[in-house]
């Protein structure tokens, strides 16, 4: 009599990477980076910090760095005793630190130019992100652009390191809303999230799920793009 050998199992011999994701996003024991500390990024961050995750902020400008360093605020809305949870926090002016974090999220300026989001500094920090991005990371783009940006202009930046979207990292984008000095705070305004992949979008919702009241799913980021 033989003993038929196990079926190869390849799943279970490697953890999935973006498995090992959801379990630091429901542990909080994910770092999480923001990319572009202004009205959106910094209220982020501050939220990000609350719910427990370390974090990592990222501004081209070193006034803001040295600023959140030292505790002061530079946003109307936020008072320097405010940003005591993010006391904690490392700030810096390289984008690289990026590759430190398991959630990186995209919030730098995309300014009308005739009509139509100036996209560059989108695609400088795709770019640099892509160039250090962990496998097993989730990028989310927060920036106000056109239905079509994640999937037809960031994806590729951040695959040029080597790893596959939906496969490596996940992607996904989810609009700012919030109207800064308005009374609807983070919490209670409704986050839209559509990620590349059902997958993607689930890891994208359970991440915002952590910071807001109520996260509202979208077939795709094309369809999160357009919601704004
Ligand atoms: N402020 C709002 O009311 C609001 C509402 C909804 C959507 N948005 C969108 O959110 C995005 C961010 O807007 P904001 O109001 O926070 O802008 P902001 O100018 O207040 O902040 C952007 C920050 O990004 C930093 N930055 C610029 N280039 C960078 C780079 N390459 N790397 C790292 N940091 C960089 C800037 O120094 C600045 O601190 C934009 O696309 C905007 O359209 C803003």
């Amino acid at each position: 009599m033989s003993t038929a050998a196990p079926p190869d199992s390849p799943t279970l011999s490697h953890s999935d990477p973006l498995a090992d994701l959801a379990t630091a996003i429901s542990e909080r024991t994910a770092t999480i980076a923001v990319v572009g500390l202004g009205y959106v990024g910094l209220p982020l961050a501050l939220a990000v910090a609350q719910a427990g995750f370390d974090v990592i902020g990222i501004d081209a400008v070193p006034d803001k760095v040295a600023a959140l360093r030292a505790g002061r605020s530079y946003i109307s809305d936020l008072s320097d005793a405010d940003l005591a949870p993010l006391s904690t926090g490392r700030f810096t002016t390289d984008p690289a630190a990026a590759g430190d974090a398991d959630v990186v999220i995209i919030a730098v300026p995309t300014p009308l130019r005739d009509g139509a989001p100036d996209l560059s500094l989108v695609e400088q920090a795709g770019a640099t992100i892509g160039r250090v991005l962990r496998r097993g990371a989730l990028v989310i783009l927060e920036s106000t652009t056109y239905p079509g940006t994640t999937d037809e202009l960031l994806v590729p930046l951040l695959e040029r390191g080597g790893l596959r979207a939906a496969r490596d990292f996940a992607v996904a984008f989810s609009p700012e809303r919030v109207d800064p000095g308005s009374r609807h705070t983070l919490r209670a305004t409704p986050k839209v999230v559509g990620g590349l992949t059902p997958s993607c979008t689930g890891l994208a919702a359970a991440f915002y799920a952590t910071v807001v009241d109520e996260v509202v799913t979208t077939r795709g980021p094309r369809e999160a793009e357009m919601a704004k």
